[in-house]
């Protein structure tokens, strides 16, 4: 076989097989690979016609039909089955050829992957991929690691079949730093993804149970709200969510779907990562938590007869003045939950030597991907003034509008928890902001208790250096 194709692709279930199409349709030559071989041959029946194609049946065929330095892309399974290619296909590549994988991979397993690959010549490009089978086809947000001189060559092949922001055309694409650093950023974005999940949720209990509003009201609450600050994928999908009817029974969709949530996992590695880290990623947290509380049926059936108030409905008149504080409520989450998102990346960033672009990270995020926003516009201009912002809320123009939405914040919450409304995400975002501002916390207590019951000493506000007390006399 003569090396013709300029990057390959082996696994080719959903989002592989889109992927290739994309390389194709950009004027690639794309060899296709996947364990069973029916695969490749009815993604070639279906569309072979899209662009040049050559597909290979053995990995010995497939890495013979690829251009040098050999590009390969792997997209299956993360965990095993990548360990599993890698095995594979590593014997039978050569010094400076180029394994991608795009499976959605633990960063830790792509730090020890690129290691071991790197020590036989071969370049390990962990890379985040996100926007679905859609975004996989149209033009994803791709978050790549690995090394520079792996980035010099596959770079523009990406830069050419990724999203490209609305606002200024920009490829959704950056080189995010070595090793795992691209896989760590896709975590973190799927972290953010699940936070903003659940603040958008907690929206729509408030204005369903407090505000009285139908869930097709509700849509077009939430279409308004896409036409201002809070313009994005996932609020644009809420209302299309929320207006959708059972065609089977005529309810409301919403009032059909099991109010039980699941997970894939990134957004509870998110939270993991960041308890080692000691980055306070709370948002991310109460939102992995808010999806298990939901999935715990039993425990919930057990709970219903404990007391507490009901929700009730606010007459009209006040309804629509709730609305609009949800909206500022929803908006100053939204912020506090993005702050702690990219406190993560930086924490990472430091722990593991990436220098990682916070700036250029938003600037990917505006296109491709699910928490795609307009307000990404806003972060990019945040760290594009000043490239070393210690945090979101030190930017002028988030610090002031927080500043201008926190009585409504407040109110909000004031009247969830008086209704017994959960609210873990409003709640802990604001708990967040209200430590970070603190004139003292009363952390210092918990020093003194730590000294007290483990002699763990503290340190003084008027001296230098570390102290002990000689806790009652027997001690
Ligand atoms: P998937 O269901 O995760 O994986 C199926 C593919 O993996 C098939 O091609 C399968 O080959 C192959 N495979 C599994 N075990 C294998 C092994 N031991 N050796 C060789 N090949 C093996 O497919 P997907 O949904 O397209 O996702 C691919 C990757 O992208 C995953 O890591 C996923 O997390 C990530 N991702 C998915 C999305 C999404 O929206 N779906 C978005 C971003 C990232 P056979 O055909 O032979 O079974
Ligand atoms: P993307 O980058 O496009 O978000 P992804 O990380 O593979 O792609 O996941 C797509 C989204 O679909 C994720 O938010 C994922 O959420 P979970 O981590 O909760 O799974 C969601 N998703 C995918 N498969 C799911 C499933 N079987 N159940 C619930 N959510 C799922």
């Amino acid at each position: 076989m003569t090396a013709s194709a300029q990057i390959g692709v082996t696994g080719l279930a959903v989002m592989g097989r889109n992927l290739a199409r994309n390389f194709a349709r950009n004027g690639y030559t794309v060899a296709l690979h996947n364990r069973t071989a029916a695969r490749t041959r009815e993604v070639i029946e279906q569309f072979g016609e899209e662009g040049e194609f050559v597909a290979t049946q053995s990995p010995e065929e497939f890495v013979a039909a690829l251009e040098r330095p050999r590009r390969l892309v792997v997209m299956v399974q993360a965990g095993e089955a990548t360990d599993a290619v890698i095995r594979e296909f590593a014997p039978l590549l050569e010094d400076g050829d180029v394994i991608i994988d795009g499976g959605n991979a633990h960063f830790a397993d792509t730090r020890r992957r690129e290691k071991e690959l790197r020590e036989q010549g071969i370049h390990f490009v962990g890379t985040g991929v996100s926007g679905g089978e859609e975004g996989a086809l149209h033009g994803p947000s791709i978050m790549p690691g690995g090394s520079e001189e792996s980035y010099a060559s596959l770079g523009p092949m990406l830069e050419k079949i990724s999203a490209k922001a609305e606002s200024d055309g920009t490829p959704c694409v950056t080189h995010c730093g070595p090793d795992g650093a691209g896989h760590f950023v896709k975590m973190t974005h799927n972290g953010i993804e699940y936070a903003d999940m659940q603040l958008i949720a907690e929206a729509y209990d408030l204005l369903r149970q407090v505000g009285g509003f139908s869930p097709a009201e509700i849509a077009d609450i939430f279409r308004s709200w896409n036409e201002g600050r809070l313009d994005s994928y996932l609020i644009e999908i809420t209302a299309e969510v929320l207006s959708h009817t059972d065609a089977a029974t005529g309810k409301p969709f919403i009032d059909v779907v099991e109010d039980q949530a699941e997970q894939k996992g990134t957004g509870r590695w998110t939270v993991q990562i960041a308890l080692d880290l000691g980055a306070p990623v709370s948002g991310i947290a109460e939102a992995v938590f808010a999806r298990s509380v939901s999935g715990h049926a039993d425990l919930r059936a057990a709970s219903r007869k404990l007391a507490g108030p009901r929700p009730h409905a606010l007459g009209e008149a006040d309804s629509s003045a709730f609305c609009a504080r949800v909206e500022q409520a929803l908006y100053a989450s939204k912020i506090v939950s993005y702050t702690q998102g990219f406190h993560e990346i930086a924490a990472g960033s430091e722990q593991y030597g990436w220098n990682i672009d916070l700036g250029k990270v938003a600037a990917i995020w505006r296109g491709g991907c699910i928490i795609r926003a307009a307000f990404l516009d806003r972060i990019t201009g945040a760290y594009a003034a000043q490239p070393q912002l210690p945090s979101l809320l030190a930017d002028k123009r988030f610090a002031d509008e927080i500043a201008a939405a926190q009585d409504d914040w407040r109110q909000v919450l004031a009247t969830a928890v008086t209704q017994g409304v959960p609210t873990p995400g409003f709640s802990s975002a604001l708990a967040y902001y209200d430590s970070l501002r603190a004139d003292r916390l009363p952390a210092a207590l918990t020093q003194g208790q730590r000294d007290y019951f483990g002699a763990h000493t503290y340190r003084r506000t008027d001296r230098d250096g570390v102290f002990h007390t000689l806790w009652g006399g027997d001690r």
